[in-house]
């Protein structure tokens, strides 16, 4: 079938496209001075013509930003399958922000987004870049909002994407957030997708630890992540039984550590499992420098070499890293992204801008951009006094 007129993805003819017109309040566009799009593609009306005189073009495009983890396609699966019952399109981003200053985008279909619920990573591809280093990049992004006809943008991401989607806004992108991070810091959110897959890899690891640890009589220190904050080795520490573990939250003390293992010693426990967040350091110290991000901060390794130089004990040490992001979502973070995308969706419907979905008990609700990314959610100290009752 030949379709007259220009590919509303991929635009050829701009002159043309120039005539569409946003969603009224979109892109820095007033209520009242938007125009309806003289035409538009169709999906039902009178066969005999492929296009009408028409309303608004509805367009929404998704983005993930930020390092990556389980539960992206889940979410990127619930915003196409949620803007298919509106009848909204969907195009992605490819690789978070720098997709829509590089106009690298694809549509996206039931078709394209089928199959991808359990899939690790995101397939839009991700990336860490700033779109406020500079105007230059503003003016491309926003020029390329009005070149693809995109009324909204769903932003997927952590605190880094979220804060540019904040800045953004107050700039007159219509933008929603979907709160992302295995590390769990994001406020507005009780729980972000991802974190609970990357307990469930702490809580394996320590499991597997545990019968080596027993059978040769060692302590093994497991460097997980968490550059600034510890709900991961909190979590996952408590779903494995760690005997002991350090947080940046709470700054460690070598003698209050070298105690716990020794009363398990005298117990007649001469194994112990320490877990460890990357960013947790001795108290007095700076926390690690992490300015690379990926490798380790070396933590574990420093914690390890005090133990058994204090207590002569032979000690083994483990970084998790990446592995930790990797893979298949559990079915709580499945349905968590899932649940964040649909409502994700509903907020552009209902011109819902500059806010953030997220877990409110078992609700889903939303906050402000503002509020979800004026700091970071640290982990809570009464919690972690619960892990603290199984230490040594
Ligand atoms: O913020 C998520 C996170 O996985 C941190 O826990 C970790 O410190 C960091 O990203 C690693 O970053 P990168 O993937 O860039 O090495």
């Amino acid at each position: 079938m030949v379709v007259h007129g220009p590919d509303p993805h991929f635009p050829e003819d701009e002159a043309a496209l120039g005539q569409r017109h946003a969603l009224p309040g979109s892109c820095g566009v007033d209520r009242e001075d938007a125009q309806p799009a003289p035409f538009r593609k169709d999906r039902g009306g009178d066969p005999g013509s492929l296009y009408f005189p028409i309303v608004p073009t509805n367009k929404i495009a998704v983005l993930t930003g930020g390092g990556d983890c389980p539960g992206l396609n889940a979410v990127i699966r619930a915003i196409v399958r949620r803007s298919q019952n509106y009848g909204i399109e969907v195009l992605g981003i490819r690789n978070g922000w720098q997709g829509l200053i590089e106009a690298d985008v694809e549509p996206l279909t039931a078709f394209s987004v089928s199959g991808i619920l359990p899939k690790g990573g995101t397939i839009l591809g991700t990336s860490r870049v700033n779109p406020l280093r500079n105007t230059e990049d503003q003016q491309r992004l926003f020029s390329n909002m009005k070149r693809f006809g995109i009324d909204a943008v769903i932003a997927v991401g952590g605190d880094g994407t979220l804060s540019a989607a904040r800045e953004l806004h107050l700039l007159g992108l219509p933008v929603v957030g979907v709160p992302k991070t295995i590390d769990n810091d994001l406020r507005g959110t009780d729980y972000t997708f991802g974190f609970d897959t990357a307990v469930n890899i702490v809580r394996e690891a320590i499991d597997r630890l545990h019968t080596t640890a027993e059978s040769h009589h060692r302590v093994m220190v497991l460097e997980v992540m968490g550059r600034r904050v510890g709900w991961i080795a909190t979590f996952g520490g408590m779903a494995g039984g760690a005997d002991l573990i350090l947080i940046p939250e709470k700054p460690y003390h070598i003698d209050d550590m070298c105690r716990v293992i020794e009363s398990r010693r005298r117990r007649g426990r001469p194994f112990s499992i320490v877990v460890v967040a990357e960013g947790a350091a001795p108290a007095g110290d700076p926390p690690p420098d992490h300015v690379g991000g990926g490798a380790s901060s070396g933590v574990g390794f420093s914690v390890a070499a005090q133990i058994e130089k204090r207590m002569g004990v032979e000690t083994r040490v483990t970084v998790l890293g990446h592995i930790q992001r990797g893979g298949s979502p559990t079915a709580f973070d499945r349905i968590l992204a899932t649940r964040l995308g649909i409502r994700a969706v509903d907020l552009v419907r209902d011109e819902q801008f500059g806010r953030m979905v997220g877990l409110h008990g078992t609700r889903i609700g939303s906050v402000t951009l503002e509020e979800a990314t004026a700091g970071l959610k640290a982990m809570d100290l009464e919690q972690f006094a619960e892990a603290e009752v199984f230490f040594g």
